[in-house]
């Protein structure tokens, strides 16, 4: 059984099942990026450099990666709604077809700042993929264009996610029990 901090983790998906969503949304990207010349895919992080990592080999297309870090939540579990950059990208996206990924859509606060913050550099295409969607916490109009897996509202660990920084190297993703 794994712990963290004294609380139980229930598996809640399967490193296997994360690979073969993984594998889908691959094929997701490329149909929708056919034409692409030169995508270049954008990282939140810290939570999404596991599912960024695992993502970009399974798009086939000639593609460039940037990280944006965006302020986390701490030790806390709860979004301040606050975001604050860390560190910007490096590349100019003006013009360019760009991905957009997140490990976990929540409130939907981040996401939907960031991207507003990267819309208006005007990108020729901007489209946001998410490897978890905590649809019924949703606090603002957004949705991601490609989903891994609707999951319920239970505080997750794992693939990237952390708890106060630990979890991120759990292979599949867990809830925290109460
Ligand atoms: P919002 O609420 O802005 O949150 O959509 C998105 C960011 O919050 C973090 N987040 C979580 N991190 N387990 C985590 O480890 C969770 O259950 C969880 N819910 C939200 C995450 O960093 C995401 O980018």
């Amino acid at each position: 059984m794994e712990t963290i901090r004294g609380k139980r983790l229930s598996l809640l998906i399967k490193e296997e099942d994360i690979k073969k969503r993984v594998k889908e949304l691959g094929r997701e990207v490329e149909r929708d990026f056919a034409t692409s010349k030169e995508l270049i895919v954008v990282g939140l992080l810290k939570g999404a450099f596991i599912f960024m990592a695992d993502l970009v080999r399974e798009i086939k297309l000639p593609l460039k990666i940037d990280f944006l870090w965006v302020s986390s939540y701490g030790q806390s579990m709860e979004s301040s709604g606050n975001i604050k950059i860390v560190k910007d990208i490096d590349v100019d996206i003006e013009g360019r077809e760009v991905l957009l990924v997140d490990d976990i859509l929540d409130t939907g606060l981040t996401l939907k700042e960031i991207y507003e913050f990267l819309r208006i550099r005007n990108p020729s295409k901007l489209k946001t993929c998410v490897l978890l969607d905590k649809k019924e916490r949703r606090k603002v109009d957004f949705n991601a264009d490609y989903v891994g897996f609707e999951v319920p509202n239970l505080f997750l660990v794992g693939y990237g996610l952390d708890w106060g920084e630990l979890g991120r190297n759990l292979p599949g993703v867990y809830a925290v029990e109460d």
